[in-house]
This record gives structure tokens, sequence and C-alpha cells, in this order.
């Protein structure tokens, strides 16, 4: 067992409800979950953005809080983190990650052009899509096959990259995103990295990075990449970012801060380039839509989210979960990814077609058995084809259970698992949802179901 390297300082309750109270209010909620208020939320594995807990010295540094519109000294501080963790020259701040990829791909994008790499997260490709562009993507397989134990599984296919890079002239950037949160949170070797960036280099297409997960990424090949094995993550970090010509984060992850993100890059061309969209849509450039102390905080976030010893209890917390659920009889991809676990849904529940949505009617079960909330990332979330208006079949139907950081302990994780063994044992009596009502854009957020009798 890993023996967490902190403690608790300040304790926020748990509301215990139950499971009549929660069949009521899931009834009423829609059996949405996004509808169910926190407050009857007993373990939230909703997402692992912006719900970790910070360190006292992050509480401390948001007392110094500049608020200045122009030259603040936490902008000042939170560049000097950027720089020094990640070294990059140039920052931008914004207010989230999509922030950054909204004034990014407005400067870097056009009807028409493209963008390959890793599968990127849902934000990433709406942003992409936004603008007239498309995603080509050059995942490698291992990342789609549910035996491959393979240690890198969001890595590219590197012969792919380039065959599409040499066919196609309208890729305006290379994407990685470390680690791939759209294929169960894999992380993406150094030796792909080198391999991706000689590539591009040799085509001539910049490559940039989504760094949400960057720290976990890192641990990832610390661990498993023997060349990297007594490296300090710090130095795992740096080799990581020198290939690349900027990145795109989301601070509410691996920053371990409740909001904000920046783009940071080595080309004082392209800073001039992005400069005034970022002033236009997040604010002046020494804030960009984060107050001074939300900035003090991901100064200090960015450090404490490269501590090995925080990273190993973090990644082990995840596996523990993981392999416990697999013990148990529950199919979860593997290897267990850095921030979540993800339950296989249509294997799990094999009577429940794909487009009577498994994942979300174990989603449903899992809140009404215990109170905890998971998401499905699956053919509900996939949406429908705009063009013929069927519902799309997603590559696998899954359910995450995202880990906040620093936020549970063993006895919430033992608890999950308690109560999906309760799930295994009567899992036959699990219906497939319909709509209630069905919301024509990202209805996961927004429609209500029925279960099917
Ligand atoms: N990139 C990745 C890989 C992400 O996982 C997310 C968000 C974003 C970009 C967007 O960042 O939320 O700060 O605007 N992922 C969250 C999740 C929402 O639950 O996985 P944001």
């Amino acid at each position: 067992m890993e023996l967490p390297p902190f403690k608790t300082k300040m304790v926020e309750p748990l509301t215990m409800r139950t499971r009549k109270e929660r069949e009521g209010l899931i009834k009423k909620a829609g059996y949405n979950l996004f509808f169910i208020n926190s407050a009857d939320v007993m373990i939230d594995f909703l997402t692992d953005s912006g719900t970790g807990a910070m360190s006292e010295n992050q509480w401390a540094a948001l007392m110094q809080g500049d608020e200045s519109y122009a030259g603040s000294s936490s902008f000042i501080r939170f560049k000097k983190a950027v720089q020094k963790v990640l070294g990059f020259p140039f920052v931008i701040p914004t207010h989230q990650g999509r922030g950054a990829e909204s004034v990014f791909n407005t400067v870097l994008l056009n009807d028409g052009d493209s963008v390959t790499g890793n599968s990127p997260f849902d934000t990433t490709r709406a942003h992409i899509e936004n603008r007239g562009s498309k995603i080509i993507d050059v995942t490698s397989g291992e990342a789609f096959s549910k035996k491959s134990l393979h240690g890198f599984k969001g890595n590219v296919n590197l012969k792919k990259l380039e065959r599409v890079l040499i066919k196609n002239k309208t890729i305006r950037y290379v994407l990685l995103t470390i680690t791939c949160n759209s294929v169960g949170g894999q992380p993406v070797s150094l030796e792909n990295i080198r391999g991706v960036a000689k590539i591009a280099k040799k085509c001539s297409v910049p490559l940039f990075y989504d760094i949400a997960r960057f720290a976990e990424n890192s641990f990832f090949i610390k661990e498993r990449e023997k060349r990297y094995r007594n490296w300090p993550i710090s130095k795992i970090v740096l080799e990581t970012m020198r290939h690349a010509d900027g990145v795109l984060m989301s601070a509410k992850k691996d920053a371990i801060a409740n909001m904000g993100g920046f783009i940071a890059m080595r080309d004082p061309l392209l800073y001039k380039k992005l400069a005034p969209q970022a002033i236009l849509h997040e604010g002046f450039l020494n804030y960009g839509g984060m107050s001074g102390r939300d900035m003090e905080t991901v100064a200090k976030g960015l450090y404490e989210g490269i501590e090995e010893s925080y990273l190993r209890h973090r990644i082990e917390q995840a596996r523990y979960l993981g392999e416990s659920l697999h013990k148990a009889g529950v199919p979860v991809l593997r290897p267990i990814g850095g921030h979540a676990v993800y339950v296989n849904a249509s294997e799990f529940l094999p009577h429940i077609s794909w487009d009577r949505f498994p994942a979300h009617a174990l989603a449903i079960s899992l809140y009404i058995e215990g109170g905890i909330r998971g998401v499905e990332i699956g053919s509900l979330m996939e949406g429908r084809n705009p063009e013929t208006g069927e519902n799309r079949k997603a590559r696998f139907e899954l359910l995450r259970l995202a880990i906040p950081r620093r936020v549970y302990s063993r006895e919430h994780f033992d608890y999950t698992i308690d109560v999906f063994k309760k799930i295994v044992k009567d899992k036959g009596r699990i219906k497939g949802m319909k709509f209630n009502y069905e919301s024509p854009i990202l209805r996961h957020f927004s429609s209500t179901f029925k279960l099917l009798s």
C-alpha cells in the first residue's frame, strides 16, 4: 500500500443519503447524473478536472494574489513556474483548457485544414471542427485492443503518421494528447514522442501537445521506459517538452488548481499572432481569464504536480480501484490509466444493446446502489450522425470513474469496490435506457431518460 504523502487539515462533509432517497432523486433528475446536486453524491468520480484538493501552500499563495490588471506579480510568478517546469519561454494565460484551444485554433486553422495525432479530447475536437477543420486520428491500434496490456496505449502509429503527413498537405499541426484521455488516460512513451517529433520535423509540420495530464504521463515513462528509471520526474518533463513547439494546458488537472489554463510556446512570432486573439476572448495577457489568486495556485500546483511521491500515490489509487474491480469480475480497460478507471459496460452488461446505452444504465445503477457518480463515455456521448440522423456507435461503451486529486482515501475506494460487488451479483436486472427528451447537441449533458422495463 502506498502511504499518502499528505494528511488532512480541513474536511468537507459528505451527505449520507439512503438508497431509497437516491431512487427518488435520480428519477426526479430524469435519470441524468448531470442534474443531480453534488450534495446528493457520496463519491464523485464525474471528473478529475478542477476537483482536486489544494495544499496548504496553494491556499497560502492564494492570499498573495495580485489582482492588478497589468504587470501583476502573480502573473510573473505563474509565468516563471511554467518556464521552469516546462521549459517554454512564452506563456499566454487562459481561463481553462478550452480557452487555450479556442485562441490557438482560431489563429492556426481555417476551413479545409486538418490536424493529426492521437485521439484528442472532445472539447479539443469541437474547437478544431468549429474552424471547419478535420482530425485525422493516427492513434496506435493497441489503444483499441481489449486484450493488449501495452504500457503506452496512447502512442501514435508512426508509419500511419508519416503516410498521413506526406499525403495530406492540409495538416497545420500535429497534436499529441498526453496522457490520452479519450483512450482511457493512457500514456505516450518518450520513444514514441521522439519518433513523432522526427517525422513532424521532416515534414515541416509543427508539433504541439495537449498537456492536461503531463505529470502522470511522465510518471508512466519513469515506471515503464527503462532508460528513464533513474531520472527525476522534473527531468522527464523537460525531456518530453523539448520536442514540442508548444503546449495547451488545462491547469485544472495536473496543476492541481480549481481553475486555469495556458498556452506556452517557443516561437515569438506565434506568440505575437496568438496575443490579440487571447486579449479579445480571454482578457489581457497578464491574466487571461484567471484572477491573480488563481495564477498563484497554478504556479504552486505545477511544482506539486510533478512530485514523485504524490504521483506514485495517485497512480496507485487508480490502479488499486481498477485492478480490484477487475478481480471482482468487472471488466475494465487495462492497463489502468493515470486519472481514471474505465469500465467496459458492453462486456459487463451484454444483455443491453449499445443503442440502449449500457454504460449510462450502469452509471445510474452505481448511483442508486452506492451514491457514486461516474460518467458515460460511449454511444450516448457520441451523439447522432448529423447527416443521417442515426445514432453513432462508439468504439467502446465505457463508464469512466475519474479520480479527483488528493481527495479520496482507501476507504472510499473499498466502499466503491463493495458497491460494484453488489452490482455484479445482480447485474442481469439492470435494464437499458431510452430517451424521454433528447437534447439536440451534447445530448449526454441535458437529455432525460426512461428505464426500459
Ligand atoms: N484536454 C484534455 C485532455 C482534457 O481532458 C480536457 C478536459 C481538456 C483538454 C479541456 O480542458 O476542461 O479546462 O476546458 N477534460 C475534463 C474531463 C473536462 O472530465 O476529462 P478544460
